[in-house]
């Protein structure tokens, strides 16, 4: 959880329609050290919700425009112009009870995270504390999503359990999951907006996308995941490298031409390619997954060139033959 010294905050813009201790949460925590976001804006489509006087109070810019008499994607642009302005990479809605346009949602697709108080995907909607005592459940919780078109549907991303007591009412039941929501909340904010520097996704990443590829198969060379194609004695085209030999970067290893390509490569970009310790010697390099502005495209497309630089003709002409399609 911890970010790299020197490395960028994420930026964070939080809607609230109320009182906004979900917001007070993510606010305090985003000033405890070593927490790799930050609140650069606090907005509502009210204008007297409790959490903006706190936010103001608190030295963060706020906006707040009412929705009365609008257009829904007109009002949903004046809040997402709000956030742009104020330089938002991720806007983090804590309840902000409005439903966002389609259009909306998909431009922010990946960057947009709500919290609901149940267990998705159990009881989306409204009233999910009575609905799961009603239901005699054990456990009522809280969800932290990614939000998309479809409300409270999108992956999920951390939730916590919190325990039904005998006798427990909709509203005793709400205080308590709004606690373990503002343990929640921020943990999981701060878990997303770090996951580029998570080798456990980085490497979820990688692997589906070489399983894109065909006969490919998942094989440890000296304690490193690998990957190689053609078979039982097929050839390695690729392998995961988790800071090793004490180099910073989480990085793809693949197969350039040879030693010639690979110092143009890290000559031109530096930033993205390095050359890796022992494999460099024989002109493989190091493409660098933990960086801000990393391009799953150009992984993608070293991925493929490193396999089709070692797979059997076989498997090769196949691929040569559909791509003529
Ligand atoms: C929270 O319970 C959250 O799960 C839901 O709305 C409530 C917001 O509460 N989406 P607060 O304004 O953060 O106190």
């Amino acid at each position: 959880m911890l970010p790299e010294a020197g490395r960028a905050k994420a930026k964070v813009a939080i809607f609230i329609s109320g009182g906004g201790t979900n917001m007070a949460a993510l606010l305090y925590a985003s000033r405890l050290p070593g927490c790799p976001y930050e609140i650069v804006l606090v907005a509502s489509n009210r204008k007297d919700a409790g959490g903006l006087t706190l936010a103001r109070a608190e030295g963060i810019a706020t906006f707040a425009h009412p929705h009365k008499g609008m257009e829904r994607a007109e009002h949903d642009e004046m809040m997402e112009r709000a956030a742009r302005d104020a330089g938002a990479e991720y806007i983090v809605l804590a309840g902000y009870m409005r439903i966002l346009s389609e259009e909306f949602v998909t431009r922010w697709a990946g960057r947009i995270i709500n919290i609901h108080p149940s267990l998705l995907p159990k009881y989306k909607g409204l009233d999910t504390h009575a609905r799961a005592i009603a239901a005699g459940d054990s456990h009522g919780g809280t969800t932290v999503h990614l939000v998309t078109p479809e409300l409270d549907s999108g992956a999920i991303l951390q939730q916590v359990e919190v325990a039904i007591l005998p006798g427990d009412t909709a509203e005793a039941l709400a205080e308590r999951v709004k606690l373990a929501e503002h343990q929640l909340y921020p943990r999981a904010l701060a878990d997303y907006v770090s996951r580029g520097n998570d080798p456990a996704w980085l490497i979820e990443q990688l692997r589906q996308r070489v399983a894109a590829l065909p006969e490919v198969e998942e094989r440890p060379s000296h304690g490193a995941p690998g990957w190689r194609t053609g078979g039982k004695s097929g050839k390695y085209f690729a392998y995961f490298s988790d800071q090793h030999h004490g180099e910073k970067a989480i990085a793809l290893l693949v197969k350039t031409s040879g030693p010639d390509e690979m110092h143009a490569l890290i000559e031109n970009d530096p930033a993205s390619f390095y050359r890796p310790a022992y494999y460099g010697a024989s002109g493989w390099v190091g493409l660098v997954l933990n960086r801000p502005d990393l391009d799953w495209g150009q992984v993608e497309h070293w991925l493929k060139r490193s396999w089709r630089s070692v797979a059997p003709i076989r498997l090769t002409s196949l691929i040569d033959a559909a791509e003529e399609f």
